[in-house]
């Protein structure tokens, strides 16, 4: 999968949540096919490297850290923090016949309560990972992450997350009702990201709709995607702003885990969504886990013969496909031109 992915190698993905990465506690975890050991070093910084022992190819998961290197579980070669291999334990004092072959590092960094790693074995990082809007320090935001597997590929997944019509469907009750209610965006491409913006004031979403807008004070809207594997959604209505911003590692060809942060500012209702927001987005992705996995299953069955026919409510999902493919070497040519669009569709 890894060749496959071309230019969208040269990224941060996210490895797990900074939390789960405990000090001298080994974990095993994949991105684009590739098997990765992650801990916390004793100084907090976040290491990564492939798991396999150059000597017979064990993972190195398996084994433990012993005075800040990394010691294999089958024959206790022993590496450091950059791969090097420093000791062989079969080779007695020996040290000069330690092969000079390394176990392969992949730089790391903790960012907005997430590890992440980069992907780009032969380009250096030369960006940061994407700056995820936990709000922190701002007055009166909450946020929280939720962490979902998904069986399906990060193309069809970021479309999901931009994806206004299946609300009606997919979350039928849940998010938004079925009202055959007109509702006009502006799409815009540019050359590493699609930004939506909606005009649709006299809408309103969620179970908790009438609560937190009582007043029903025009919603504005905004999904905007960014290269490679970032999606934002944002509402709000007065003082009160919801965003949901997704980051999708591809684990497999049709294995994923998101990173949804879950951030919010709703005033004096605070309190009641600190109660009420973990359960129903919970409910809401389950819904999209699922019919993803449905779509993921068919896409798998047909693969080979991928045909999407797209609407005008499909405009913002086909210029990331045009973004990704053309990133991933799928497309020849040049790179998808700048575009801006108007675009209606019934909800
Ligand atoms: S496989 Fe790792 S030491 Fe032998
Ligand atoms: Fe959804």
């Amino acid at each position: 999968m890894y060749e496959k992915q071309g230019l969208l190698k040269n990224g941060w993905y996210v490895i797990d949540k900074a939390s789960e990465i405990k000090t001298n506690k080994l974990i095993r975890r994949q991105i684009m096919d590739i098997p990765l050991v992650c801990w916390r070093d004793d100084t907090g910084g976040v290491q990564v490297l492939i798991d396999r022992c150059i000597h017979r190819n064990a993972p190195l998961s398996e084994g433990r850290i012993v005075n800040n290197c990394l010691v294999c579980p089958y024959h206790g070669w022993t590496y450091n923090e950059e791969g090097s291999c420093v000791k062989i334990p079969s080779e007695g004092p020996h040290s000069e016949r330690i092969p000079t072959q390394k176990v392969e590092k992949f730089p790391a960094k903790e960012r907005y309560g997430l590890a992440w790693v980069w992907m780009g074995r032969d380009t250096p990082p030369d960006c940061e990972p994407f700056e995820m809007p936990t709000m922190a320090g701002k007055k009166g935001w909450k946020h929280y992450y939720m962490v979902t597997p998904f069986d399906n590929n990060v193309t069809d997944l970021v479309e999901n997350f931009m994806d206004v019509p299946h609300t009606v469907y997919v979350h039928e009750g849940w998010f938004r009702e079925r009202k055959q209610m007109c509702i006009k965006a502006e799409v815009e491409r540019t050359k590493d990201s699609v930004l939506v913006t909606y005009d649709q004031p006299n809408d309103s979403i969620g179970a908790f709709g009438k609560l937190l807008n009582p007043k029903g004070l025009p919603m504005t809207h905004t999904d905007n995607f960014y290269m490679p594997n970032v999606t934002r959604v944002d509402y709000s209505f007065g003082e009160k702003s919801f965003i949901i911003t997704s980051t999708c590692t591809p684990v497999a060809p049709f294995k994923s885990m998101v990173y949804t942060l879950i951030s919010y500012n709703f005033g004096w209702l605070n309190p009641l969504g600190r109660f009420f927001m973990p359960w129903y987005t919970k409910k809401v992705i389950n819904q999209d886990v699922w019919i993803m996995e449905k779509q993921g299953n068919n896409l798998k069955t047909f693969e080979g013969e991928k045909v999407y026919r797209s609407s005008q409510a499909d405009t913002m999902h086909v210029y990331i496909e045009s973004l990704r493919n053309h990133a991933m070497g799928n497309e020849a040519g040049n790179a998808p031109s700048l575009l801006k669009k108007e675009m209606e569709f019934w909800v």
